[in-house]
């Protein structure tokens, strides 16, 4: 990657250190090794936004009933949703993180540890380079802690896009089962199951998280995931073999529509599915009133190769070899340790590059537990 660090660029009256996107040819090089996600641990986010250290969130995959075809707005009235005005920072990350310390304490030596979120932020930016992000970084021993930059004002969604987000959430519930299938056919109880779940309250404070850890060429990273549903019981090894993603898509009824699809929300898919080794995306396509009209199965690993040879398309190694890249430049700039010491990452979609500044010495966003037991 030598010639990466050419475009590394300083000014040090503002002390903005500088990695630019351009030219892309240096990421169209053999991806950087990537080992398979290795979950450590998993946790829920109960109805009321509490930590449990348990898989009380973990649903069961069951498809979707699409005859008669369902519509992903019923029940928009009365869905239950997350307060966002509250920052959770990486505390729910930390928390499961601290736990397992106890017991566990050789497992959390790493380069960094962030949400799965910004992993796939910092893959996608060379083909959603109009996409302006931010990240706060603060280092405690050698690790590197990311999390969300927190937003001076939350934008505002359209009546329309509170629709479509709803649509989102509805369409998980129309997969998901409370029990695994087998255990239900054999109770008898699945008839009724899949009767009951169309009728069940979209509710965006629960959710399973997965922790993992995995490495990207020369960063250890351990990370978090929010995680849909498993196929099956889950397993006591390799759980996220079985795990599987949900999303939704305007139905593609015109070439271009097909080609953004393929551009910009199969990227996302893959990036995001990929970071947390989830092997199976099901997509439900729905139209502008929400109906959903079919579902597809995409194999994760096959997602690059869907797009590869189309004219304008992404490349993995594109993705995989920037992230490589901005993981190095964020090790070479946060350096200086402590928890109050904070760091700005962002990636500016005016000059298109990353840029690393020091915003000096705040409020740790580390909580105190995890700094007490864990990040001595
Ligand atoms: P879709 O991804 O099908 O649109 P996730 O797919 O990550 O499990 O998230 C579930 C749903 O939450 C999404 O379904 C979407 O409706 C909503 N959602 C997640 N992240 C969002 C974001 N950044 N902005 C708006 N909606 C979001
Ligand atoms: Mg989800
Ligand atoms: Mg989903």
């Amino acid at each position: 990657m030598g010639d990466a660090q050419s475009s590394e660029t300083t000014e040090m009256c503002t002390a903005i250190r500088r990695l630019s996107l351009h030219p892309y040819s240096k990421y169209r090089i053999p991806c950087p090794r990537f080992n398979e996600p290795f979950e450590l641990l998993s946790f829920s986010y109960d109805g009321q936004r509490k930590v449990r250290f348990d898989d009380s969130e973990l649903k069961y995959y069951f498809p979707p009933i699409i005859n008669p075809p369902p519509c992903l707005l019923d029940g928009m009235d009365t869905q239950i949703r997350r307060d966002h005005s509250k920052n959770e920072h990486i505390d729910g990350l930390l928390a499961a993180l601290t736990r397992r310390y106890s017991y566990a304490p050789n497992e959390f030596q790493s380069d960094f540890v962030m949400y799965r979120g910004m992993i796939t932020r910092i893959f996608v930016t060379p083909y959603s380079a109009r996409d302006s992000w931010a990240m706060n970084a603060t280092k405690v021993g050698s690790t590197i802690y990311i999390e969300d930059a927190p937003k001076s004002q939350a934008e505002e969604q359209s009546d329309f896009e509170q629709k479509m987000t709803y649509t989102g959430y509805k369409f998980e519930t129309l997969c998901l089962l409370d029990h695994p299938t087998h255990q239900l056919r054999r109770d008898g109880l699945l008839d009724s199951a899949l009767l009951s779940r169309s009728n069940t309250v979209v509710d965006t404070n629960r959710e399973y998280c997965s922790v993992f850890r995995t490495r990207l060429g020369n960063h250890s990273i351990i990370s978090g995931a929010e995680v849909d549903c498993i196929d099956q019981e889950k397993p006591g090894t390799a759980p996220n073999r079985l795990y599987r993603e949900l999303k939704t898509s305007g139905i593609l009824d015109s070439p271009r529509k097909l080609e953004m699809f393929e551009r910009h929300k199969l990227l996302k898919f893959w990036a995001q599915s990929f970071i947390a080794g989830i092997p199976t995306v099901t997509v439900g396509f729905r139209d502008n009133d929400g109906i959903l009209h079919n579902v597809e199965d995409f194999r994760t690993q096959d997602i690059p190769r869907l797009v590869k040879h189309k004219q304008g398309m992404w490349q993995a190694n594109v993705c995989m070899n920037f992230a490589h890249q901005v993981l190095h430049f964020i090790k070479k700039y946060v350096v200086e340790e402590g928890p109050e010491m904070q760091y700005r990452i962002a990636y500016d979609s005016t000059s298109q590059e990353v840029q690393i500044s020091a915003l000096g010495k705040l409020e740790p966003f580390l909580t105190r537990e995890f700094l007490a037991r864990v990040a001595r």
